[in-house]
């Protein structure tokens, strides 16, 4: 029986994960990473946590070449997850993504048009947007996408609102990937102030980053292909293999915390024994602070 906690438990979890830049057939991104093996290896992870998953959320970047192919060997991976778990799936483009094949291939439509959706969850809505710019890889909106934005925040939903975009709509330390960032913070910013917007889950920084819109948190998943060295001076951008993660993204009704997990399954140890678990799932709930907490001399 697992121990309950003191607080409760969330109301929503989603599984975050960004940039797999899936690559089918042979190829290694950047000569050196199996996009296909990591992805494997995360969607792995996600189901071992154990965690009843509302929502697989994937923050654009899916592919890296923005291939039919690609689209197809990501369908082919995440459905039977997605079907395991019981969960919606969430997925949303990236500046490698190519709207037309990833439409047909995901959304069974025939077009360029972004595919910006709205899935709801037990009263938590999840608003997904195409923030890549068509030939470009900086990100941004149009201002269509604005308007339809607004009028989807307009009527708050029960369990308030996730919004999903690749471009993470924050500063972060990179020059280089400024250059690359989402063109129009200050209206993101506007059209989602005085709304029930409660995060922001972005991607396309290749890092594990966390920032503010206004007063809404926005939570970057790092890459599931590779990572960005952030030990490295800023003005390098460095590809690592080794800490690429996503994030568990838990919804409580008064907060949203969002908990790094690595893709990578490293050793592991027992840190509570069985019998320390066993002895506290004995104790009463209102004696368990003081039968764990208290320091044993
Ligand atoms: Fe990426
Ligand atoms: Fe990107």
């Amino acid at each position: 029986m697992p121990l309950s906690g003191l607080r409760p438990a969330p109301t929503h979890v989603l599984a975050h994960l960004s940039d797999p830049h899936l690559i089918a057939g042979a190829g290694l991104l950047a000569g050196r990473i199996d996009t296909r093996e990591q992805l494997r290896k995360a969607l792995a992870r996600v189901e071992a946590s154990g965690e009843r998953i509302d929502a697989l959320v994937v923050s654009g970047d899916v592919t890296d070449r923005g291939d039919v192919a690609s689209y197809e060997l990501f369908q082919d991976m995440v459905a039977p997850v997605v079907e395991r778990l019981g969960c919606a799936l969430v997925v949303t483009g990236g500046n490698h993504d190519e709207r037309h094949p990833m439409a047909q291939v995901l959304h069974g439509a025939d077009t360029d048009d972004p595919q910006d959706r709205v899935t709801e969850v037990r009263g938590l809505r999840i608003i997904a947007m195409d923030s890549a710019v068509p030939g470009y890889h900086h990100g941004g909106f149009s201002n269509g996408q604005f308007d339809w934005l607004a009028r989807e925040l307009a009527h708050p939903a029960p369990h308030g609102t996730i919004l999903v975009l690749h471009h993470a709509p924050i500063a972060y330390r990179s020059p280089v990937m400024q250059l690359l960032d989402f063109d129009g913070v200050e209206r993101l910013r506007e059209v989602v102030e005085h709304t029930d917007v409660r995060a922001v889950l972005s991607g396309h920084l290749h890092v594990t980053s966390f920032g503010t819109l206004g007063r809404v948190p926005v939570l970057v998943a790092g890459g599931v292909s590779y990572v960005d060295d952030v030990g490295a001076p800023r003005e390098l951008l460095m590809g690592v293999d080794g800490p690429q993660s996503w994030n568990l993204v838990e919804v409580h009704t008064d907060q949203v915390v969002a908990t790094v997990v690595p893709v990578e399954q490293h050793p592991t140890w027992p840190a509570l024994s069985d019998a320390v678990r066993d002895y506290l799932q004995t104790v009463p709930e209102a004696r368990r602070r003081e039968a764990f907490s208290r320091k044993r001399t």
